[in-house]
């Protein structure tokens, strides 16, 4: 392995966390509900339920999931069955070991955890019906390797599904974006942010913490669009909300803690929401679904 990629499975193996950050932006109650809305139509029905009911009708033999972490999805891939057994690999063996803690402690026993650098791993010819790739895209240097293994290890029919940071590589925010960002944070009351003022890191900053981290990240979908036939996408914008929520108090924020806290917070949605849909900004979060090109 590179010094790079040692790096940053030292970073995940040090780092791994259950459900992530308390700080991350679609963990917030409303925020949730907003991106529930973008990608399935309804604030109540989430990502996966979407996908299983528009996707897989019917429970599919055998899933591989790319960058697992503590491997929530593929917990769930097997209670909402859309597959039967999934073979999952991440980077972290400390990740791995707590997922597969995990899933032994729900009774999971059909998934087959795997240590692999997915710029490198190669994957046998036709072996899966679905490919899932939640949030790991972006940590992927090499995406040509990556998009040519997913395209020869797809069965037939088989699906690629991404949900994945898109925006722009290594956090570097535009200057547009910064603008709003920190108008938006200027209308919060000091009880409701804990932090001033937004800018993007140094690359610096961003590399030495994990040099995997928003590698290629603006070259995603370019990427997915010349190496797949999509079926769907669904953009769940971010553009903002996702910059600004770190410097927001996170624990003030949700429907529960007063009218002024939810205002603002929906305020700050509806603004993300119009200015992604007059193409002022460009969203940095989707999902897409695809199938090989025939
Ligand atoms: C943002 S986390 C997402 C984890 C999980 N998919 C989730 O949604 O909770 C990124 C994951 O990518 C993994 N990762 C980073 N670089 C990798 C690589 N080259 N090969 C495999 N996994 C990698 C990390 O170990 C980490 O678990």
């Amino acid at each position: 392995m590179s010094e790079k990629i040692l790096r940053a499975k030292a970073y995940w193996d040090n780092n791994y966390s259950v459900d992530g950050p308390d700080d991350f932006w679609t963990k917030n109650p409303l925020i949730n509900e907003y991106t529930n809305r973008l990608v399935s139509g309804s604030p109540t029905t989430d990502m996966v339920t979407y996908v299983k009911s528009n996707y897989f009708p019917s429970c599919l033999p055998l899933g591989l999931s790319l960058g697992c972490g503590t491997g929530w999805l593929e917990r769930l891939l097997i209670a909402k069955e859309i597959c039967h057994s999934v073979d999952a690999v991440d980077l972290s063996e400390n990740s791995i070991e707590e997922a597969s803690r995990l899933s032994q402690k729900e009774g999971i026993s059909k998934i087959n955890y795997m240590v692999g650098d997915l710029n490198t791993m190669e994957f046998p010819e036709n072996r899966y019906d679905a490919v899932f790739a939640g949030g790991i895209l972006h940590h992927i240097e090499n995406l040509e390797h990556l998009f040519a293994q997913i395209r020869s290890t797809l069965r037939n029919d088989g699906l690629f599904l991404t949900a994945e940071y898109i925006g722009p590589s290594r956090f570097q925010w535009g200057k547009t974006a910064l603008q709003y960002i920190n108008r938006i944070l200027d209308i919060f009351p000091p009880e409701l942010k804990i932090n001033d003022r937004i800018a993007s890191p140094t690359i610096d900053e961003v590399v030495s913490q994990d040099p995997s981290e928003a590698v290629r990240s603006d070259e995603i979908e370019g990427l997915i669009r010349k190496s797949f036939h999509i079926l769907d996408v669904k953009y769940y914008n971010g553009t903002l909300l996702m910059p600004l929520y770190p410097a927001l108090n996170a624990n003030k924020l949700s429907a529960h803690d007063g009218p002024e806290a939810e205002a603002l917070l929906r305020m700050a949605i509806l603004i993300e929401e119009a200015l992604v849909k007059e193409n002022v900004l460009t969203p940095i979060y989707g999902l897409f679904v695809c199938r090989n090109i025939t």
